[in-house]
């Protein structure tokens, strides 16, 4: 059935309250406007930035319930609105929620991949047009990182898409929409991590993993992996880590201060934050090199949350530096580590914990709340 320039009405996940669990309802996706484009998703995975928004601790005073999470998804276009060239019905895209609209100052410098284009409509859940494409019951539902993946079908700005290899798995390349390129670009690209140096990793979610695995890639002798989870021991020695910490076995000692000696007092060259805690942000900072260490904050906190650092430990060139969707460009970069994958030089598999159906995904969260699982894919039929 031909379903361009008519409404589709199927299946997602809506949040209709923060701290509230997502409700499965059936939606109403309204066909692309001009400079859009409406996807058949196929497959979306579960990040904890999702989680974030659904335990009301991101963003919750600038976006508005009921709205439709996902950005970690990949789909099939379904139709495409007037003046769209770049895809067409058929194509296999990942929509991206760090877009790249290639004429804003951000996208024409080579010194961020953040674009600004769509910022201030996609933090309040609206199309570039200031309206959105979902209803539920005849009631507006609003959209989420510009990308609202936890749908059969969604609408985005052509600007937020990108083409990939139409052999590509697309209930694996998922996780390049966020998890995977967000930790290994910000070893790779935003830490430059060099060969033959010392690199730690603070939280081993999908994020945090990666990060290990492109410290590997790098070249990075140490690789020590942080968690409070032992389970996630073994999946980071997999992945290239060297050694495991558990911040609970150390004692009253902080992490830092037992990195610390175990480094002579040197400290580590290259830090990430991969979890979105103030608190484990000060310890991969003070775990750096004080001369030249880098600290690459991954995580996100609360829109309020602050940090704040002693002065001096900054002084002698100890570096703290933030990262998003690590340092990649969407629409340049994207496709290519779909390709990595293709490959077989970038490892995505062992980041899936499960496969799982879409009324599935908030036992998934459960897990992810206790730290347990990587990523949990949720396949649409
Ligand atoms: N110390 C060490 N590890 C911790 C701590 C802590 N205090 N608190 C949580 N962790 C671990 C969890 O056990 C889990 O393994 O951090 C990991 C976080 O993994 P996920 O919940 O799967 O999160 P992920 O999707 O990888 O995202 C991590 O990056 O993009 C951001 O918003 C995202 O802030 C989030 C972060
Ligand atoms: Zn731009
Ligand atoms: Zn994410």
């Amino acid at each position: 059935m031909d379903t361009a320039g008519k409404p589709i009405t199927c299946k997602a996940a809506v949040l209709w309250e923060f701290n509230k669990p997502l409700s499965f309802e059936t939606i109403e996706v309204a066909p692309p406007k001009a400079g859009e484009v409406r996807i058949k998703v196929v497959a979306n995975s579960t990040c904890h930035s999702d989680l974030h928004v659904i335990d009301g601790a991101l963003w919750e005073k600038r976006m508005q319930c009921p709205l439709i999470l996902g950005h970690e998804g990949a789909g099939i276009v379904e139709s495409v609105g007037e003046g769209v060239t770049e895809v067409q019905a058929g194509d296999h895209v990942i929509p991206l929620w760090n877009p790249q609209c290639r004429e804003c100052e951000n996208c024409k410098s080579n010194k961020t991949n953040v674009c600004s284009k769509l910022r201030d409509t996609q933090n309040a859940g609206l199309m570039p047009d200031k309206t959105t494409r979902f209803t539920c019951n005849g009631k507006t539902v609003y959209h989420f990182m510009g990308c609202s993946t936890f749908s059969e079908y969604t609408v985005v700005s052509d600007l937020s898409i990108c083409k990939i290899n139409p052999e590509a798995p697309l209930d694996k390349v998922c996780v390049i929409g966020c998890g995977i390129s967000t930790g290994y670009g910000a070893a790779i690209n935003s830490a430059k991590v060099t060969e033959g140096s010392s690199c730690a990793v603070f939280g081993l979610g999908a994020v945090g993993l990666s990060a290990v695995m492109g410290c590997k890639a790098a070249g990075a002798k140490t690789i020590i992996a942080i968690d409070i989870n032992p389970d996630k021991a073994e999946i980071a020695k997999k992945l290239g880590a060297t050694d495991f910490m558990n911040p609970k076995d150390l004692g009253q000692i902080p992490i830092e201060g037992v990195i610390l000696q175990q480094t002579g007092g040197r400290g580590i060259d290259f830090t990430f934050e991969c979890i979105g805690n103030a608190a484990t942000m000060k310890s991969a900072f003070y775990s750096c090199h004080n001369a030249w260490g880098v600290c690459t904050i991954v995580g996100v906190t609360p829109p309020t949350q602050e940090l704040s650092i002693i002065t001096l430990a900054i002084v002698a060139g100890r570096k703290l530096q933030g990262s998003v969707f690590g340092g990649y460009k969407g629409k340049d970069d994207v496709p290519k580590l779909v390709e990595q994958y293709m490959n077989k030089e970038l490892n995505i598999d062992d980041f899936i914990s499960q496969n799982i159906k879409l009324e599935e995904v908030n036992e998934a969260f459960d897990t992810m709340r206790q730290g347990k699982l990587a990523r949990s894919v949720v396949k649409f039929e």
